[in-house]
């Protein structure tokens, strides 16, 4: 069944010159780039993207980190793609996630991990909605 997500190339992503990298491999994988937009989180953007984190005691530097430069944010599309999304981004922490991945080739970091994607129907609706609206 096709799918939307919402994924964002994080600043870290950004600032390392990977954009290209992380949007050709979804294309790759015959995923659609159905939008793009680059902007800068600002603190209520991040508290409301991340509401499940932000009682968290990795949230306060989650948020430094996701406002403290520009990113990407893309619906992408696909027979699945919100499974297929967070197949090809790999386990949260770089240092875990497997090669193959993007965080497994590319992030040594449990937080600079270069892409988010939405993990569920309901989290890609509401997360387009707050990106796309
Ligand atoms: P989470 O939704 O658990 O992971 P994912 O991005 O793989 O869906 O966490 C959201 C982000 O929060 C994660 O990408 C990086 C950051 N984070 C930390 O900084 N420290 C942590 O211990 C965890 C679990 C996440």
């Amino acid at each position: 069944m096709s799918q939307q997500t919402l994924v964002l190339i994080k600043p870290d992503a950004v600032a390392r010159g990977l954009i290209g990298e992380v949007v050709s491999r979804l294309e790759r994988k015959g995923l659609t780039i159905e939008e793009m937009r680059m902007r800068t989180m600002d603190a209520a953007l991040a508290d409301a993207h991340y509401a499940d984190h932000v009682e968290k005691p990795f949230y306060p530097p989650l948020k430094e980190f996701m406002t403290s430069g520009p990113l990407v944010a893309l619906i992408v599309s696909g027979d699945e793609s919100i499974a297929a999304v967070r197949a090809l981004a790999g386990a949260t922490d770089g240092r875990k996630a497997v090669p193959g991945t993007i965080r497994g080739d590319l992030s040594l970091s449990n937080r600079e991990n270069l892409i988010h994607a939405s993990d569920s129907p309901e989290s890609a609706k509401r997360e387009i909605a707050l990106w796309f609206s």
